[in-house]
């Protein structure tokens, strides 16, 4: 009775909660609105891929449902902004998770630069990416650029070693720190990669305002202790808007 109330309802045509995982239907409609989505926000990604405009790209960015980032309107226009006038010919990005952050860096650095991401797979804070997004976060790359992403632990000496294979033990110009956000696992981002980068160089450091523990971790407190020993600037939309904000340190 209970199952021919609810074929009435066309519940049952359509339900929700977890989907049979032998339903071929099912795979197949995931698939092609999955694949819809990508070629939808591909096709509007092509429309903007040539323009340096800080502003249009952090739109496009925060309004597309894809290459999403997890940032302030405000707060990501201004980080752009510096980026555009930095130009970086050579770039690390921690923490990459839906590519919106990675996206607007290869766009805004210079057009023969190269740039690393790494991003721990099933890391938390996000998550990581999928081998599909991989594939595709490969054509951020400009035509003379070189992108490297890294999957693995920033933490671990491999990928320090990894980093600077790339890089060929030359300076970065541009280092964004948004992996780890526990108290050790930002400091040991700072400590590790800080030392790779140039005088005149600068390293930015995301969710440095006081939030919930789970969204902003310990970089709060880090960004607290270390940014008076530093030329720093903080982009804060609002003091009271709860995690979110971006540090940046000069280093001399
Ligand atoms: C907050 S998300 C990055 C968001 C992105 N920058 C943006 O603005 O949208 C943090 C990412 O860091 C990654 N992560 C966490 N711990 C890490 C680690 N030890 N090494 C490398 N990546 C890590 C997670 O997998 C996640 O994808």
């Amino acid at each position: 009775m209970a199952d021919q109330a609810l074929a009435q309802t066309g519940a049952l045509k359509d339900p929700v909660g977890p989907r049979p995982v032998a339903d071929t239907r099912y795979t197949l409609r995931y698939k092609l609105a999955w694949r819809w989505r990508v070629c939808c926000c591909w096709a509007r990604y092509l429309s903007i891929a040539h323009h340096r405009n800080a502003r249009e790209l952090t739109d496009f960015v925060l309004d597309n449902h894809f290459f999403n980032a997890s940032q302030v309107r405000g707060e990501l226009v201004a980080l752009a902004e510096t980026l555009a006038q930095l130009r970086p010919d050579r770039a690390l990005e921690i923490g990459t998770f839906r590519g919106g952050t990675l996206l607007l860096l290869t766009r805004l650095a210079s057009p023969h630069a190269t740039v690393v991401s790494v991003d721990l797979p099933g890391g938390k804070f996000g998550g990581g990416y999928s081998t599909h997004r991989r594939r595709l976060y490969r054509h951020f790359a400009r035509r003379d650029q070189r992108l490297h992403l890294l999957q693995g632990d920033s933490h671990s000496k491999e990928m320090f070693e990894q980093v600077k294979v790339v890089f060929e033990n030359k300076p970065l110009d541009y280092l964004f720190i948004d992996g780890d956000h526990n108290y050790e696992g930002v400091k040991s981002d700072f400590e590790t990669y800080r030392p790779m980068v140039r005088e005149g160089g600068l390293i930015a450091f995301h969710d440095i305002v006081e939030g919930q523990a789970e969204a902003v971790g310990g970089v709060p407190r880090f960004w607290g202790e270390i940014k008076h020993g530093y030329v720093h600037r903080e982009i804060i939309a609002d003091p009271r808007q709860g995690g979110y904000g971006i540090g940046i340190l000069l280093v001399e």
